[in-house]
């Protein structure tokens, strides 16, 4: 699917494999500037293609001494200074720009790690705004090199405590540099100086809203949808899903065609409570396909997890395949396209770094999706979300009218249930156990005020049994682990802290009212050394 044409004020970021880069980009959409990361190996041509108002050079690991260091393509400056398009280098994008230029970059005597003080130096800075000389700010730093000659033209704009490079610019050229990290919290003025920088210096305007993404993604929906084509997107009841497919529902109307698989793994009454935001607030089209006995009889006895997810995964392989079947007989034409629910972390990571080990693959994380597509389908991908990050996916979503509370659900797993009963899923009755004292648990947490601190909350269904005494008599009964966590993307997590109180209620509430459970723990480890999930 192509990408919508840009407008003119797109701030490009070139990654070079610095932690920092997604941040940069985070904090430019803040601004209400729109700002993109390719790879900082990059073409001229994929360059100019964006037709960016500015480039910004990312940090990165490595040394420009380096034999591998990656750098920006020939031609770049040029092409720079001929369409006026401003050039800012951050850390190593900083040396990179001074040893590409002619200058020298050698390694610091003392390298320059945390916060730092630096000095504003010149009083024509363009970067910092006049009237700034002397001025002294806290910065973040983290380099080993630094720059030692500049390339003609340049000049120093601020210098480190210890005496480094802190800032450049050649003003004529409109190339510019910081060797801090002006994006991270630890550089107090960071923000100040980027604003300045990107509003006052490079004349941006900030004119980029949800709004103006949405009708442009419309747009381009329904350039790649021909008239007559029809379109298939599995909803998992989570908020990219459903997103994506409100969206694309609005662009191509009832040439959309959702499927929503109950798969026997869902949570307690899940089945109807999505359905219900589906047809009430969002009037989507949706098939519910009861296939839970399809799903359960292949999962008997399977202990491994790997096993069960690939089991899921073909299941639900099986299911689209019959859907699209089923479509192409009703419309006397194949859908063509598939909707997913796809982010821009998860493009950014099918794109890596250069310098990473990782390859410059395109697999969307297996895991995060419902096990791949059959092959004789040849459905052609529509992703609406690719540009945009989680909480953005959730303001288009209040945009679109998705109530609030549908945008706010914790994160579930596409092999749902499986994943969180240990062991054979079909033991005894462990589904039915699980989704009572999982209710019991989250709607604690939802009278407690907790949901939208939580990143995930959910129980875990123990393949153990253990002695309890309930009522004077001996129980030799079930064990279930609760877990909830913060997290901020789910790649790291740490456990939350209820106060003793609301464990205890719950614990109580959970013993008195599921049948068959006489033990409750909780899980108080943090991702590493834990996953989230139990398997
Ligand atoms: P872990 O357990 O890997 O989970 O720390 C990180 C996030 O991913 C979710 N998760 C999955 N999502 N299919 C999915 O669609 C899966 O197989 C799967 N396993 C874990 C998990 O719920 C958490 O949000």
């Amino acid at each position: 699917m192509e990408t919508p044409t840009m407008k003119p004020d797109t701030v490009l970021i070139l990654d070079f494999g610095s932690q920092y880069t997604h941040l940069i980009t985070r904090r430019i959409r803040s601004l209400n500037v729109f700002s993109l990361v390719l790879s900082g190996t990059s073409s001229l041509k994929q360059i100019s293609s964006h037709n960016p108002r500015v480039v910004i050079l990312s940090g990165g690991p490595h040394s420009v001494h380096a034999p591998d260091a990656p750098s920006f393509p020939e031609g770049f400056v040029e092409w720079a200074e001929g369409n006026g398009v401003h050039v800012l280098g951050i850390c190593y994008g900083l040396q990179l720009i001074v040893q590409r230029l002619g200058g020298v970059v050698v390694e610091g005597e003392s390298k320059e790690y945390g916060k730092m003080e630096i000095e504003v130096k010149g009083g024509e800075s363009e970067i910092f705004g006049k009237g700034r000389v002397g001025e002294k700010q806290v910065v973040w730093m983290s380099h080993g090199d630094e720059a030692l000659k500049l390339p003609d033209g340049f000049e120093v704009v601020a210098q480190s405590a210890q005496g480094a490079v802190a800032a450049l610019e050649n003003r004529g050229r409109r190339i510019y540099g910081l060797q801090y990290h002006p994006e991270v919290t630890h550089s107090p003025k960071g923000m100040e100086t980027l604003k300045h920088f990107l509003f006052d210096v490079c004349g941006v305007s900030a004119d980029w809203k949800m709004e103006d993404l949405m009708e442009e993604e419309i747009k381009v929906i329904n350039n790649t949808v021909a008239a007559d084509e029809h379109v298939i997107c599995a909803l998992s009841g989570g908020v990219d899903s459903t997103v994506a497919a409100t969206l694309v529902h609005k662009a191509i109307g009832d040439r959309l065609h959702c499927i929503f698989v109950d798969n026997g793994l869902l949570r307690y009454k899940e089945q109807e409570r999505v359905m219900d935001t589906f047809e009430r607030d969002l009037h989507l089209p949706v098939t519910c396909v009861d296939a839970s006995e399809q799903f359960l009889s292949q999962l008997k006895g399977v202990v491994d997890p790997e096993t069960k997810r690939k089991i899921i995964g073909k299941e639900f392989i099986n299911i689209f395949d019959q859907f699209a079947h089923e479509l192409e007989k009703k419309h006397g034409k194949k859908p063509a396209f598939l909707v997913q629910g796809t982010l821009y972390p998860d493009v950014i990571e099918s794109c890596p770094p250069p310098g990473t080990d990782r390859t410059h693959s395109h697999t969307i994380k297996s895991h995060h999706n419902v096990g791949g597509l059959p092959k004789d389908m040849k459905l052609k991908l529509i992703e609406p979300l690719k540009l945009l990050f989680k909480d953005e996916v959730r303001e288009l979503g209040r945009i679109l009218n998705v109530p609030v509370g549908f945008l706010k659900r914790h994160p579930f797993p596409g092999p749902g249930l499986a994943v969180r009963v240990l062991g054979d899923v079909t033991q005894g009755n462990a589904l039915e156990v699980l989704r009572q004292v999982d209710e019991i648990f989250i709607q604690s947490i939802r009278d407690a005020g907790l949901y939208d601190s939580i990143w995930q909350a959910f129980a875990v269904f123990l393949p153990v049994r253990s002695v309890g005494v309930q009522g004077d008599k001996r129980t030799h009964s079930h064990v279930v682990a609760l877990r909830a966590v913060t997290s901020q993307d789910g790649m790291t997590a740490d456990w939350f802290n209820f106060e003793h109180k609301f464990l205890d209620d719950v614990s109580r509430k959970i013993c008195n009212s599921v049948q068959g459970v006489n033990r409750v723990v909780q899980d108080i480890t943090s991702k590493p050394p834990s996953t989230i999930e139990w398997e």
